[in-house]
């Protein structure tokens, strides 16, 4: 059966080179096919993931796929088109040997290896294969290209091993969220950043033309609409990658975990009659409220850093209020608030970043933007009427480059599904 028109283009590309790049006498089993997932853009709620609180991503119409043949034996081989590297992974080893394979993958391939690894730490079985790995998600752009070569990767095992396990179907062996949480411990092992669950979460439970309300505390989720033609969403990418943004965002991360800490004691000594002290255990749990009356008394950079959050958690809120009623416009103004919130107070914002929103503010039609992802670097999102989308494209392309020296890739993205898989011989 040829499934071919499926697939998206990435995925068609990497079966194209696939018979060109492993053209050896390894003893395939079964056909060929590919298993891709997306990247996402997160519409508000950055930085509350890992303070237990809500985020509203969507996944969007750019994958990383894998496409190959399952091999009879438990060796992994992959060709990625981005970097032009190989790696080869051995899954007999596993778990036991992910820190000495780790040592010598490059850094795409470890994400791989992370994925592999947590799978057979949850009692998962699966076989080898050979892939050609290729995508259209801007690599360290900030849309989640780890995350979506994380999934990639589960949907990969799945695919190629035909079956042994499975994900999303009713008694599955292991459902969409499961799979973000094995993502999720992948990416800290393989990359050392103490991510939350927002990037994995995205790409597993993508669908189209919605944005998704996720609770990072419960993992409990909901679908909200997110498809009015009058109103696009741009990703603009500054080009620029910072090494710091990985050390920084330990330290955000420590900060506010500090600062709940302090505001524990604090509310006990004040309020324990009312609240209960262990009901306290993240910034989710501070009401504005609270933070109103005792912020002050955090040192100054925990109560911006804590100040922030619980912002940005109510922007969450007042977002998912108004895309409910179908105020999608309104939302622009939030996005506004939330840049200034993360240039000014959680500080993880830079130059390049700044000059792209301020570019955006001033093209009329545009109804909101900010940083996104984990900051220093990567793109912004941007809120905009569909007929002011080439006004801000213009805007961009003739003010970016005097500002910055740099160009900047422009992206018009929809929301869509989640990962997938084809056979096509
Ligand atoms: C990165 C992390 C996410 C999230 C965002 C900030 O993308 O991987 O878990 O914390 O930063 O919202």
């Amino acid at each position: 059966m040829n499934e071919k028109k499926k697939l998206p283009l990435p995925a068609l590309s990497a079966l194209d080179l696939f018979a060109q790049v492993f053209r050896d006498d390894a003893q395939y089993a079964g056909g060929t096919g590919a298993a891709w997932a997306p990247g996402r853009v997160n519409l508000i709620g950055e930085h509350t993931d890992y303070n237990d609180g809500f985020v509203l991503p969507l996944a969007v119409d750019r994958v990383i796929a894998f496409a190959g043949r399952a091999r009879e034996d438990f060796q992994v081989r992959l060709w990625s088109t981005h970097f032009t590297q190989y790696a080869q992974i051995a899954l007999a080893g596993l778990p036991e040997s992910f820190d000495s394979q780790r040592e010598h993958l490059p850094a795409w391939a470890r994400y791989v290896l992370g994925v592999m690894t947590e799978l057979l730490r949850a009692g998962v079985r699966f076989s080898g294969f050979d892939a050609v790995v290729h995508g259209d998600v801007p690599v360290g752009g900030g849309m989640s290209s780890s995350a979506a070569i994380e999934v990639a990767t589960a949907q990969a095992c799945m695919f190629f091993s035909r079956g042994s396990f499975t994900i999303g179907s009713q008694d599955a062996t292991l459902q969409p969220i499961d799979v973000a949480a094995l993502c999720q411990r992948a990416e800290h092992i393989a990359s050392g950043v103490r991510s939350g669950i927002l990037d994995q979460a995205a790409s597993c439970l993508g669908r189209r033309g919605k944005a998704i309300l996720l609770d990072c505390r419960s993992l409990a989720y909901r679908y909200l609409p997110f498809d009015e033609p009058g109103v696009s969403l741009v990703i603009i990418d500054t080009g620029v990658r910072r090494e710091l943004a990985s050390s920084a965002y330990n330290e955000r991360r420590s900060q506010c975990e500090e600062a709940t800490n302090m505001l524990r004691g604090i509310i006990a000594r004040n309020e324990s009659q009312n609240s209960p002290v262990g009901a306290i255990s993240a910034l989710r749990d501070i009401s504005p409220e609270q933070f109103a009356r005792y912020g002050s008394e955090l040192p100054d950079i925990l109560r911006r850093r804590a100040g922030y959050v619980i912002a940005e958690e109510a922007r969450v809120m007042e977002t998912v209020a108004l895309l409910e009623k179908g105020a999608v416009e309104q939302v622009g103004s939030l996005l506004w608030l939330s840049h200034e919130g993360l240039r000014d107070e959680y500080e993880v914002s830079c130059p390049e970043l700044d000059t792209l929103v301020e570019i955006a503010r001033q093209v009329p039609g545009v109804l909101g933007a900010r940083m996104m992802g984990g900051g220093f670097g990567g793109c912004t999102i941007n809120l905009v009427r569909s007929d002011a989308v080439e006004p801000l494209r213009q805007a961009v392309d003739e003010q970016y480059p005097a500002h910055t020296g740099l160009r900047a890739m422009f992206d018009v993205c929809r929301a869509t599904g989640g990962p997938d898989s084809a056979w096509v011989i």
